[in-house]
């Protein structure tokens, strides 16, 4: 159902889903793997979809910790709504990523722990994604993290203009 969910969307939005399929748990697993769960106060996830990155972070985080969601796709945004509504501690905003400042600051949040994105740079406008990394940079705590995922290095230098310092992991 997921995946029939996410190739819709991807049908109906191309640029902006990036991808046929959601990531798999394997994925989501390693990329939560560098949060220190018991120091994080505050977790942002950009472009959640269909949430597998979301469930991964609410299986491993405190309860007290607050997990904020940004999601563009109005479908996608609404199923995340629905299913975290009764927890106050999942924050869900329907929108750009690149409005990050504009959500913290409704929330009363002037710094992040980590931001996670699932956000597909190779495929959205360059004016938006560098809104979206500058946004983020300046967002989050010194020792804050920015962490996410690409199917191909053809945007790892322009990421690590804004985050010179990069750990890259592979999957295999
Ligand atoms: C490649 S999918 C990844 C979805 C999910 N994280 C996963 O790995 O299965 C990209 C997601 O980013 C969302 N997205 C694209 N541009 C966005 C933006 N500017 N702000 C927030 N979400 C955005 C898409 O709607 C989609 O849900």
């Amino acid at each position: 159902m997921e995946m029939i969910t996410f190739l819709n969307e991807f049908v109906k939005f191309p640029r902006n889903t990036g991808a046929i399929a959601p990531s798999s748990n394997k994925l989501a697993r390693k990329m939560v793997d560098s949060i220190l769960f018991n120091e994080a106060k505050v977790i942002v996830e950009l472009g959640p979809g269909t949430g597998v990155f979301t469930k991964e972070i609410m299986k491993q985080k405190k309860k007290e910790t607050l997990l904020i969601l940004i999601e563009i796709n109005e479908n996608f945004y609404r199923n995340l709504q629905k299913k975290y509504e009764h927890d106050e501690t999942v924050q869900v905003f329907h929108g750009s990523a690149e409005n990050i400042r504009e959500y913290m600051t409704e929330l009363n949040i002037e710094a992040i722990d980590y931001v996670l994105s699932g956000l597909p740079f190779t495929s959205l406008p360059l004016d938006v994604s560098k809104r979206i990394l500058e946004n983020s940079k300046e967002l989050l705590v010194p020792k804050g993290k920015f962490i996410t995922f690409q199917y191909s290095l053809v945007k790892k230098a322009f990421i690590q203009g804004y985050f010179p310092s990069i750990s890259k992991k592979s999957m295999a």
